[in-house]
């Protein structure tokens, strides 16, 4: 054989094994992820990266485990496929578990692959998407498995806030393997196909004789709407990697960068439909969104936890082409009250757009934080706190809007300008005031009103009294606590201003390890 002849076969069996390879764990074991609804690990990747540009890595690596006949076991690529592909024209690094490999199953290799792709993502400064499908630990390994976890955490945490990470769990993700995407930016459950949980129902039955089934314990809807776990619930494989290409759309690829700004339409306006949206009588619920769609560009509205803590809206969107973050009162759940899981949804998202460099824009229409044995036996100031933390080590752009209710340590709480926020302003409407004017007058003018002929002729001139005295946004204005009071049309041309005022903000902080943020 002439030495071409050889590389031509050499060529031709590279080829074969890696076709071989491919397969994973064969055709049987892909047709059953099929049957369940399930994609295989390479068919999501192909999904979620710009077509043609997946370059897999590490595809020949393979386990050292001896134990339990394992030597002689083939576990093609470890049970992970790993590589860098593109997002909308960006890079990002990603590994897939293949769970019709050993069950996906977690082993010493297939994590060293994992944190081969973190450091390499670190290295290059491009965001990690994990796509999880794992029985966990692989338990032939044992301790082996252990180490590679713990390396996996290790690096989660020290990307957090460098570069951007994403997690889809698109099957199961039982005992400690949750920890890594509960260390992430974001997790995107699959409905019905995908579960959490640190022991499964089987333990759960044995240690506590609760029955519960695995998506009642831990599955999408669970983590998205009471846990809070998860920020996004998917029906499908294919709508969980969209979400991930819509996330990477308002966010860079690292704490280095901006995000990309997108083409608008420069003739938008807010229309006079703003006007008729917030009920003057502050007892009126209404729908944010309403407003926020008025004042974003054009369907640019994207919720993040739109099902955990509805009280409290937090979303990307755009505002003459820039990505912001949005921090948002819902008035239309439980009045816009902040409660514990309310602060814990916005504080982690003030987090993140500040880490990445986003402006957070915050709109506030709030009665305060929630009374109530639960809330303060929950911790409710330990977690309240957490919002004013967030707010106060932000150094990125904030604009604040008060459309409405302001009151007491609500309306500091909500990035007021003493918590550091640029550009505050204020509706004609608002109220910023220690608290409503019907509590204050019950209780500054009690004596007056028991001992008055005419109660509550008495009541309502003192309440009017104190509304004309501080349920209105110009006592405010008057000590400059606020910027202005504004038409509400203007809302969107101010914030615009105001972005581009503070968009040279330079915040420099004494040099520290780190804060200590109540947890
Ligand atoms: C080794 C595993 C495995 C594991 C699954 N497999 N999980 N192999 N280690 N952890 C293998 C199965 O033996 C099987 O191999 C193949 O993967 C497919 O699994 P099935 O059981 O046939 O699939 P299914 O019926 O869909 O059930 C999926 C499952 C179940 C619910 C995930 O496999 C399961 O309960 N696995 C064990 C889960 C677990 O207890 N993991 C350890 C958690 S402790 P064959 O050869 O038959 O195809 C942990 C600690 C981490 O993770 C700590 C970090 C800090």
């Amino acid at each position: 054989m002439s030495e071409a002849e050889n590389m031509i076969s050499l060529t031709a069996e590279l080829k074969a094994k890696k076709e071989k390879l491919s397969l994973g764990g064969g055709q049987a074991a892909i047709d059953k992820q099929h049957a369940q609804g399930k994609l295989t690990a390479r068919e999501r990747i192909n999904l979620l990266v710009d077509e043609g540009t997946f370059e897999e890595v590490d595809k020949f690596v393979r386990h050292r485990c001896v134990y339990f006949g394992q030597d002689k076991k083939e576990i093609p690529y470890d049970s992970v496929v790993t590589g860098f592909g593109k997002i909308h024209g960006k890079k990002v690094a990603v590994f897939s578990q293949d769970f019709t490999v050993l069950g996906g199953s977690l082993g010493e290799m297939h994590a060293k692959k994992i944190m081969k792709i973190q450091d390499l993502a670190m290295r290059y400064s491009m965001p990690v998407i994990g796509i999880n499908d794992s029985g966990g630990a692989r338990i032939q390994e044992g301790v082996d498995a252990l180490y590679g976890y713990g390396g996996i955490f290790l690096r989660n945490t020290a990307a957090s806030g460098v570069i951007p990470q994403i997690s889809v769990i698109a099957g199961p993700c039982a005992g400690g393997a949750v920890y890594s995407p509960a260390i992430t930016d974001f997790i995107i459950m699959v409905d019905e196909l995908s579960q959490m949980f640190i022991t499964g129902p089987l333990v759960v039955k044995a240690v506590t004789n609760e029955d519960i089934d695995k998506n009642s314990l831990g599955g999408a809807m669970v983590h998205n709407s009471v846990s809070g776990v998860a920020h996004f619930a998917a029906k499908s494989d294919e709508e969980a990697l969209n979400i991930v290409r819509k996330i990477l759309s308002y966010v860079p690829s690292s704490n280095q960068s901006k995000p990309d700004d997108m083409p608008y339409d420069v003739n938008f306006k807010v229309s006079e439909k703003i006007y008729k949206i917030v009920p003057l009588n502050p007892k009126k619920a209404y729908d944010m969104r309403d407003i926020l769609n008025l004042v974003f560009d054009k369907d640019s509205l994207f919720e993040v936890q739109p099902l955990f803590a509805q009280n409290m809206i937090t979303a990307f969107a755009r505002i003459s082409g820039k990505a912001v973050g949005i921090i948002a009162n819902q008035p239309n759940i439980l009045a816009g009250v902040l409660d514990i899981d309310a602060s814990d949804k916005s504080s982690r998202f003030i987090r993140f757009c500040d880490a990445f460099n986003i402006p957070i824009i915050t709109f506030v229409d709030t009665p305060g934080f929630l009374p109530g044995v639960g809330q303060e036996h929950g911790g409710v100031i330990r977690h309240g706190a957490k919002l004013l933390y967030a707010y106060s080590e932000a150094t990125v752009p904030m604009v604040s809007i008060i459309l409405r209710k302001s009151y007491g340590g609500a309306y500091i709480a909500m990035a007021s300008q003493h918590l550091g926020a640029d550009f505050v302003y204020a509706w004609p409407n608002a109220e910023i005031a220690v608290m409503g004017a019907d509590g204050a007058a019950n209780i500054i003018f009690a004596k007056d009103i028991s001992t008055s002929a005419t109660p509550e002729e008495t009541r309502q001139a003192r309440i009017k009294e104190y509304k004309d005295m501080f349920n209105n946004p110009y006592c405010a204005a008057s000590r400059g606590y606020i910027e202005g009071v504004i038409d509400p049309k203007e809302t969107r041309d101010i914030i615009i201003t105001a972005l581009d005022i503070s968009s040279t903000k330079c915040v420099r902080k004494p040099a520290r390890k780190h804060g200590n943020i109540p947890l």
